[in-house]
């Protein structure tokens, strides 16, 4: 049963922002740790996995609530601008794009137009479709681009400038969502990024400690390190950022569609800079760039009477995959919450084996045949399950990838096959949700891949991905930002698309829109949207519990918990004394979920306080 609170109706136009942190950089220094990376693997680490000193500030117990529209995401402007375009009659679909682009203006990190993402989009008559955007190699990527002549991977070259950025899909994306389930013009749902872009925002102490906490990666970048540098004399909270540039390749990009990124003038300053400064994409890259409608996975469970769906995210994503293996392999394991050592270590050791098999199966569909049948097959789930000893650590040395199959007879998968539905014309990474008074309801994930992405920022003014460090680099040596191994179907290829783990996910409850979610994080974003959706589906904590509850990850490889500082050192402990290896993180995931109260309707706006998360509704 679901435990929500319920409160008097909100102002009209409800919004919860989170206090901004007060630290020094010089503090931030000193806490800058490499966790969970094995050893020799983590020349860089993403954003999402270095420590941050804690911050001491409230966190909220309630979530945001409204009648009608509501969205969640990492920036209270990007959820304004959002909550704009729903008061103006649009529908979350239109509410998603104009989020998007404005998050590409506000949170340089991760909002983009120079990289790619995923949207799950959920409409209240039960048409679903997930859009993949994710960025390709470019026409002149080989397999071992980033090996060098001694054999050696060359971490920093799939992760820092030119050579590190695949073919953006951002732009194409969005207008594919936009043309097949919005409403409104991509000029109006522009609208509010191109104001933000033109007229400027105030920095935030956010934004400012992270360009400092970038500036050496920016300023190796001459529009990098004007824009976001202010050429070296560094921004304060409170300055204004105004980007010119960006704006004006917004406005070309409302007024011309997305041909203009893919073949205008954005495509031959995009293709310019990468000629003169040694990168791969070319306008032939790019104009051959197509996002995609893929078939979502499905999978349906009975919890005292009720029935749950959830609806999440295919291959090139690995992550709707593993969150559906996950919950098969929790189906009878009874889970009590996180301060219950047995919980934990149940989850732990379903995470390790879904992880191995991730390593092993997962990669972009159109290249080659992943087994999604049977690894999302309930059988499967319980023979895995199987191999677990309730009471100590596995070791990873000893789990492997399994042999995914489904059902010989009986019940079916609760899968759908690697489809393609239309192809469209045409440390970060950042989540967000938006649900319409209609309850049409959108999930969307988005990544330049590491923060700042390649720190490369194109003269049309948007910062460029880093995302070619998500392939299968080197096989058996694990990636440098995350320390993923993966398969040699993962590998370097013109047109692949390198696997993800974006998992943005949806939940129904007795056929009904029940709970949005999803994370960034690289690996953890499986895991903290696993355990969003354990929190909200099988524990029953209202919307803003399921976010603030303490997370943990393990991912096989190095064969560790990462687990959150909210942990109890006697957790710790705890799981210790089963024979794990505990690495301790200050914080996992950032998911912006937003929760649907079963008895009021009311949308409940959850945005994760680990950050500046903020919920808008009206
Ligand atoms: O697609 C992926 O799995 C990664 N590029 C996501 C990176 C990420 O989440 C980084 N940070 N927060």
């Amino acid at each position: 049963m679901l435990l929500l609170l319920t409160l008097p109706a909100e102002s009209p136009h409800t919004v919860f922002s989170f206090p901004m942190p007060l630290k020094s950089f010089l503090t931030l220094v000193l806490f800058c740790a490499n966790l969970a990376l094995p050893l020799g693997a983590a020349a860089q680490a993403a954003a999402e996995f270095r420590d941050r000193p804690d911050i001491p500030k409230e966190w909220p117990r309630e979530p945001v609530r409204s009648a009608h529209g509501m969205v969640a995401s990492d920036e209270l402007l990007a959820s304004e601008a959002g909550v704009e375009i729903l008061k103006r009659g649009g529908n979350a679909v239109d509410a998603a794009v104009a989020t998007a682009f404005a998050l590409a203006v506000v949170e340089p990190a991760a909002g983009n137009i120079g990289g790619g993402g995923f949207m799950l989009v959920h409409l209240a008559n039960g048409t679903t479709n997930f859009f993949d955007y994710r960025e390709v190699a470019p026409g002149k990527a080989t397999r071992d681009m980033y090996v060098g002549p001694d054999g050696k991977l060359d971490d920093a070259a799939s992760t820092i400038g030119y050579r590190s950025v695949a073919v953006p899909g951002t732009v194409a994306g969005l207008a594919l969502v936009l043309k097949t389930h919005g409403t409104m013009n991509l000029s109006v749902v522009m609208s509010p990024a191109i104001r933000l872009a033109e007229q400027g925002f105030p920095i935030s102490e956010k934004l400012a400690r992270e360009f400092a906490e970038e500036r050496p990666g920016l300023q190796r970048f001459s529009m990098s390190s004007r824009i976001f540098l202010n050429g070296g004399r560094m921004y304060r909270a409170g300055d204004t950022l105004r980007q010119p540039e960006l704006a004006a390749t917004l406005k070309r990009i409302a007024k011309n569609g997305p041909a203009e990124f893919y073949q205008g003038q954005t495509a031959r300053l995009l293709a310019g800079d990468m000629a003169a400064l040694g990168g791969l994409i070319t306008l032939d890259d790019l104009a051959h760039y197509q996002p995609k409608i893929r078939a979502v996975l499905r999978a349906n469970y009975t919890l005292e009477e009720h029935r749950w769906e959830v609806l999440s995210s295919p291959p090139p994503s690995s992550g709707g995959v593993a969150v559906i293996q996950a919950l098969n392999m929790l189906q009878d394991v009874p889970l009590k919450g996180w301060d219950d050592p047995q919980s934990v270590h149940m989850v732990v050791e379903v995470m390790r084996r879904v992880f191995a098999d991730r390593a092993a199966f997962l990669a972009d569909p159109d290249f080659s045949n992943v087994p999604v049948a049977g690894l999302t097959s309930p059988c499967y789930a319980k023979e895995l399950v199987a191999t677990i000893d309730p009471l100590r650590a596995s070791s990873s040395k000893e789990i492997h990838a399994g042999n995914p199959h489904v059902c010989t007879s009986g019940v079916s998968a609760s899968v759908a096959p690697n489809t393609v539905i239309s192809l469209g014309e045409g440390p970060h990474t950042t989540h967000f949700s938006v649900v319409d008074a209609a309850g049409n309801a959108v999930a969307s994930t988005t990544t330049l891949n590491d923060s700042y992405g390649s720190h490369v920022t194109s003269s049309a003014g948007f910062l460029l991905n880093d995302e070619m460090d998500d392939f299968t680099t080197q096989p058996g040596v694990p990636n440098a930002l995350f320390g993923l191994i993966q398969s040699e179907a993962n590998t370097i290829a013109p047109g692949k698309r390198p696997l993800s783990s974006m998992t943005p996910t949806i939940v129904l409850r007795d056929g009904q829109l029940s709970f949005v979610t999803g994370s960034p994080g690289g690996p953890t974003i499986i895991s903290a949207t696993l355990l969003s959706v354990l929190n909200w589906m099988r524990l029953g904590m209202d919307a803003q519990s399921a976010i603030n509850a303490p997370r943990f990850h393990h991912q096989w490889l190095p064969d560790q918990i990462g687990m959150e500082k909210l942990f109890s050192a006697e957790m710790e402990e705890q799981m210790k004394e089963r024979g794990y290896q505990v690495k301790r993180r200050g914080h996992i995931g950032l998911v912006n979920a937003i929760g649907i109260d079963v008895k009021t309707g009311e949308r409940c706006g959850a945005a994760d306080p680990r950050d500046n998360g903020a919920s808008a509704g009206y």
